[in-house]
């Protein structure tokens, strides 16, 4: 079984495509949306969660985990690896180095969490993978709990970012980076701000296709997803966010 994980509704986005490439594989979901968001916690904290949602996962009979959230890959992936030798884990990064390969004019936008657009590993990245070009790293604080919200796709969310993103697109912006996994949900909203002409990196695919690589390929095609939160709540959003992708049951961890 493949257990996917995020602080909420993001690691779906991937979830998709594991599930696009992988119809037989059996899939567990696990949002942790009592402790969400996790990009605005300590990467200690975050560490710590997620060791619980592993542990949760692995009981239930996961042998690969994707850490589907680029907040919860940089806190906790090495250390997973290095406690959980047993498990397979696939994490996340922000995609610096497709964006600056494909940008026309060198002049990239990462998006994410304060953790992430903060943290070490995106500098690492950027020294690593930035090259000649200008790379801006853009925090959208908020726009995980717009998300969670169900207003990904409203008319304010447009404003939220027109305000945001004012000065990365002033600057020249031609390639943006998704670089946490809620804003594939805000990706309409994205396109109607930023215009026709810009690029949107979204690693959602690549990352399916490295659990892909990694998966027997055995299973029967189930899938779960069971939440922290309110399981209501949970599958309501499910149901409004029109995956491709259905659950057989949605319920409490
Ligand atoms: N979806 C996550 C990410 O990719 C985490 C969002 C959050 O909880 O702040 O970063």
């Amino acid at each position: 079984m493949i257990g996917i994980l995020d602080s909420g509704l993001g690691g779906l986005a991937v979830a998709q495509e594991v599930r696009r490439l992988l119809p037989l594989a059996d899939l567990r979901y696990v949002a942790d949306q009592a402790h969400a968001p996790y990009g605005d916690r300590e990467p200690a904290e975050v560490a710590d969660l997620t060791r619980g949602l592993v542990d949760g996962l692995i009981g239930a009979g996961a042998g690969l985990m994707v850490l589907a959230s680029n907040t919860i890959s940089a806190a906790a992936l090495h250390r997973l690896r290095a406690d959980l030798p047993g498990s397979s884990f696939v994490g996340m990064e922000p995609a610096v180095k497709p964006a600056v390969a494909q940008s026309p004019g060198g002049v990239v936008a990462v998006l994410g969490t304060t953790a992430t657009i903060r943290g070490p590993l995106l500098a690492d990245m950027i020294a690593r993978h930035g090259g000649g070009a200008t790379i801006l790293p853009v925090a959208l604080p908020g726009l995980v709990e717009r998300i969670e919200d169900g207003m990904g796709d409203a008319p304010d969310t447009d404003a939220f970012l027109a305000d945001r993103l004012e000065q990365a697109i002033g600057a020249g912006t031609d390639t943006w980076v998704l670089a946490c996994t809620h804003y594939t949900f805000a990706r309409a909203s994205l396109e109607r701000v930023l215009g026709p002409g810009a690029a949107i990196v979204d690693p959602a695919r690549a990352v399916a296709q490295q659990v892909a690589r990694l998966h027997d390929l055995g299973g029967e095609g189930r899938a779960d997803a069971v939440t922290t939160g309110d399981p209501d709540r949970f599958a309501r959003q499910i149901e409004s966010l029109a995956l491709g992708l259905s659950f057989d049951s949605v319920g409490a961890a």
